[in-house]
């Protein structure tokens, strides 16, 4: 009899607990589709010139860091990502004039950016590095760049803390390959390039007859960049958290960089 009892008890419970499961399941969907407002995809722009964050094969694919994150942020809130391919000197007007819903380009969150443009949380801790020749003696660290000619990637935080240094040549870039170029060739003296990036490509050797010196001479974070009052940056905040706390963001970043990701901060001091 008690055991009996016991059964229904559990089988109330059992039901109950279900239909609490399926109710909270449907409010989370309700709320994602109030938030993207009935859309099914959003058009995210990158620069595919970056690796490991984004390159696009010669089949045309892309991929990289971003993209598989990219990917994951669209699974958990329920949208699919339409890629275009953006110079990324032009990724900020193109998000003030609405042409795309997102970019994620290894985009460094700045003070001067989120003037025009929001933000999403960061989702990765970068810096600048200098880069030069591996035969170049003179220069060791962030001063001695002074009266130096130094190459930069247009419309990035190193052309402004290149305009820093005292009687230094500026050249700016549009894309990374181009200025290690200009570096090899005698051009320019140093690059002032992303550490994280360059260690890559120098790592799967890609990148021969340069070094990198001195400490990195920036902290930076990238952030998933909106046109200010977005209405998908709330839905793309919460699903960069629960990448965070589910374990994919870590998979990602082993992938990508074969090593524990940093503690990320959920906001920058900008
Ligand atoms: N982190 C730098 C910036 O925000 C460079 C990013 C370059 N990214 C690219 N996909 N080309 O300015």
């Amino acid at each position: 009899m008690v055991n009996l009892i016991n059964l229904k008890w559990r089988h109330i419970v059992l039901s109950l607990s279900c239909l609490l499961l399926l109710i909270a399941c449907h409010q989370t969907h309700a709320d994602l589709n109030t938030t993207l407002k009935g859309a099914k995809y959003l058009k995210v722009a990158c620069d595919p010139t970056f690796i490991p964050f984004e390159i696009q094969k010669a089949n045309g694919n892309l991929e990289g860091f971003d993209i598989d994150l990219m990917n994951a942020i669209a699974s958990v809130a329920g949208f699919t990502v339409q890629f275009e391919s953006l110079p990324f000197d032009g990724m900020v007007s193109s998000l003030q004039a609405k042409r795309i819903d997102a970019a994620i380009s290894g985009i460094t969150i700045t003070t001067e950016r989120l003037k025009t443009i929001s933000f999403s949380r960061p989702y990765l801790k970068a810096g600048l590095a200098i880069a030069v020749r591996e035969d170049t003696q003179d220069i060791k660290d962030f001063n001695s760049l002074q009266g130096k000619k130094i190459a930069v990637q247009i419309g990035t935080p190193g052309v402004d803390l290149a305009k820093t240094i005292p009687n230094a040549k500026i050249s700016t870039f549009n894309s990374g390959p181009e200025f290690f170029q200009d570096l090899l060739n005698g051009n320019a003296d140093a690059v002032l390039c992303d550490a994280f990036a360059t260690l890559y490509v120098m790592k799967i050797g890609n990148l021969k007859g340069i070094k990198l010196v001195g400490n990195p001479v920036t902290e930076e974070y990238y952030g998933i960049a909106t046109p200010k009052n977005s209405p998908y940056l709330d839905v793309i905040n919460k699903s960069i958290a629960t990448l965070f706390s589910n374990g994919t963001y870590k998979k990602i970043y082993q992938k990508w960089f074969d090593s524990e990701p940093p503690q990320i901060p959920a906001a920058t001091r900008n």
